[in-house]
Parts: C-alpha cells; structure tokens; sequence
C-alpha cells in the first residue's frame, strides 16, 4: 500500500499544485500517493496558475498536468498526511473533520521545516512573480523536510 498525501491550498491553482510537483520530485511514485486540492470551489477543472507553471518548470519539475479539484469529506479516508498551506485552509479542513482520527492526519505544511511556529504559505495569487518564487523556496524546504521525515 502506498502512502498517500494530500496538498490543500484554498485554489488549487497557485500553492498546493507546486507542493504535490515538489514532493513528487523527492519521493518515489511507487511507494508515495501525492496529490492536490483547494477548499474552495472557485478553479475547479482548471490547470495551475501559468506562473506556478512557470516556477515550476525553472527548477525542472512539470505540473502542466494537474487538474483543480476541491477538498471532499472522503479525502479523511483516502489520505495518511494532509498538508494544508496556511492557517486559514487549516481551520477549513479541521471543521470539517469527523472526528480525531481525521484531526490528527492534518497539519501546517511549514511545520514540517519550521515546526510550532505557525507559519502560513502565503496566497501569492495577487502578488507578482516574486511571491512564486519565495512560495516555491518556502515549500521546497518543507517538502524536503517532510521526505526525510517518511
Ligand atoms: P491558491 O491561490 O490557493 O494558492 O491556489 C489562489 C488562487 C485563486 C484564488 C485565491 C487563491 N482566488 O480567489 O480565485
């Protein structure tokens, strides 16, 4: 059985598309499940944000593939570890948790590099290129952090 991991941002068109990219790169597809979701409804279907494709494509990775999808209550059952990227989609996705099994598999991504410091990814859907490049980095190193980890 492989491990499953989900990446939640609120879009899933901008910060987890490049988180489930990053993490791919660093584990092996036979035994790591990684995808990705947002909490909102909003991009549906969509692929990620050209400028996530853009970053992501800089540091060799290609996540031209993905398709939007929104967080669903059955993802508790599908996934081992569910990383949303910030406080806000953190609190969405515990609401919705049946009960402390479902909790317990959901934590802040910078945790994992900077852990109980409660840091966010922040949104860089209104910034400019800069933002993708720092959101890029800051997930880079929890990405790391969370291979070494598994
Ligand atoms: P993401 O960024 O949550 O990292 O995919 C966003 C993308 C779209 C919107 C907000 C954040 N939006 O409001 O449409």
């Amino acid at each position: 059985m492989k491990i499953k991991i989900l990446m939640v941002c609120l879009g899933n068109i901008c910060r987890s598309p490049l988180a489930e990219g990053i993490l791919k790169s660093k584990l092996d597809p036979n035994k790591f499940q990684i995808d990705s979701c947002g909490t909102s409804n909003y991009h549906i279907g969509k692929k990620p944000d050209v400028r996530s494709i853009e970053i992501a494509k800089k540091y060799g990775i290609d996540i031209t593939n993905q398709k939007a999808a929104q967080f669903k209550i059955s993802d508790f059952d599908t996934y081992d570890f569910i990383y949303p990227m910030d406080d806000s989609n953190y609190n969405t996705i515990l609401k919705l948790a049946r009960n402390k099994k479902d909790t317990e598999k959901v934590k802040l991504i910078l945790d994992e590099a900077y852990p109980n410091q409660k840091l966010d990814v922040p949104d860089p859907y209104y910034g400019g290129e800069q933002g993708f490049e720092d959101v890029y980095q800051m997930l880079d190193k929890a990405c790391s952090a969370i291979s070494i980890k598994l």
